[in-house]
């Protein structure tokens, strides 16, 4: 999924806007953006509207997922005991800061689910994982601790908070080394747990040509996708993280190489470029993009893309 747009949980307003607004994900929020006085109103008004749009849904739905209190608020567990049941495709849990966080989670998920008669793991969890200095060090425990990790994110409004610096931009508007770490910890501790980084929000919401460059850079980095806040910042960020025509002909013509190749292929050339292992990984994640946007015609090319990625042995990196 390319863009995650995060919804205020007590907006009804908002809430009816979020769903025209061509997100691939909505973030429904009980946390930062409610205040204390509302999260029970907000509870209730999430679970109606997952339920609502449930009940009308179209395949054009958007994912929903619903970003609970952190562990530790005191809150979470009736954030969870009043959404699960209404079947949002996940939960994003802010301020968390070891795997063992997410294990706990998806315990609390794995007995709502049952509760509601729910089949065990169909519920996603998606993790908020620099928000503190403990988080942040600890962003590479998360391979193997659920089968529902689906994402991670990194957030550096919290993080500022935390340490207490004055600014986490520099006066060109470029993140300072502090999170340039917390981003770059990311996109490891994603990768190395097998799931997808997710890139954060652009707080600047008029300011289009700064969120296209900041897209930019996480395409170039990694990230599959970025979390917006306002409605007109989806297309922007759908657009950047759509692959382009001519990079997904590119990935094609790749893979179909070590297909011809065979089993033993190493290294290979292309156009006069050398292309080797790590080639094909890359091609192979932008025709899987590319197939899960629908980008190609769902008869001819994607099947024959399926049947290429198939057949050529995953890279041993
Ligand atoms: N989701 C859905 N609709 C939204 C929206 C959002 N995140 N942000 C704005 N809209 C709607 C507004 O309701 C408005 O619709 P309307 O004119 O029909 O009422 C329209 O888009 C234009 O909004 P605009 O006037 O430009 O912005 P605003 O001043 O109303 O709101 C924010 C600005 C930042 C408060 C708002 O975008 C917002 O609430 N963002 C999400 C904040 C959040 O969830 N933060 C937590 C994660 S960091
Ligand atoms: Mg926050």
């Amino acid at each position: 999924m390319r863009s995650y747009l995060f919804v205020p949980g007590d907006s009804q307003r908002k809430l009816e806007k979020s769903l025209s607004s061509g997100a691939d994900c909505l973030l429904i929020d009980l946390e930062d953006s409610v205040s204390t006085s509302q999260k029970a109103t907000a509870r209730q008004m999430a679970r109606e509207f997952i339920a609502e749009t449930r009940r009308n849904g179209t395949s054009a739905d958007p994912g929903i997922v619903v970003r609970v209190n952190p562990l530790g608020s005191g809150l979470t567990q009736d954030d969870l005991a009043a959404v699960v049941a209404a079947r949002p495709d996940g939960v994003l849990l802010p301020k968390c800061e070891h795997g063992a966080d997410v294990q706990h989670l998806s315990t609390l998920i794995a007995v709502l689910e049952a509760d509601a008669g729910i089949d065990e793991g169909e519920t996603n969890i998606h993790a908020l994982v620099t928000e503190t200095a403990k988080g942040t060090l600890n962003a590479g425990t998360y391979a193997s601790v659920s089968e529902r990790l689906k994402t991670l994110s990194w957030g550096g409004e919290d993080l500022s908070a935390d340490i207490g610096v004055e600014a986490n931009r520099d006066g060109d508007g470029n993140y300072t080394d502090l999170f340039r770490h917390a981003r770059t910890m990311t996109l490891l501790g994603a990768a190395a747990a097998g799931v997808e980084a997710v890139d954060t929000v652009y707080v600047d919401f008029k300011n289009a040509e700064g969120l296209e460059n900041e897209c930019r850079q996480a395409v170039r980095d990694g990230f599959s996708g970025k979390m917006a806040i306002h409605p007109s910042q989806v297309e922007i960020i759908n657009r950047a993280f759509t692959p382009t025509e001519a990079a997904v002909e590119r990935a094609r013509r790749i893979v179909e190489l070590f297909e011809e190749a065979g089993e033993d292929a190493g290294v290979l050339s292309l156009d006069g470029q050398m292309i080797d292992r790590p080639h094909l990984k890359q091609s192979q994640r932008i025709l899987e993009r590319a197939r899960s946007r629908d980008q190609l015609a769902p008869c001819s090319s994607s099947s024959q893309v399926g049947r290429v990625i198939s057949n050529v042995r995953a890279p041993s990196l």
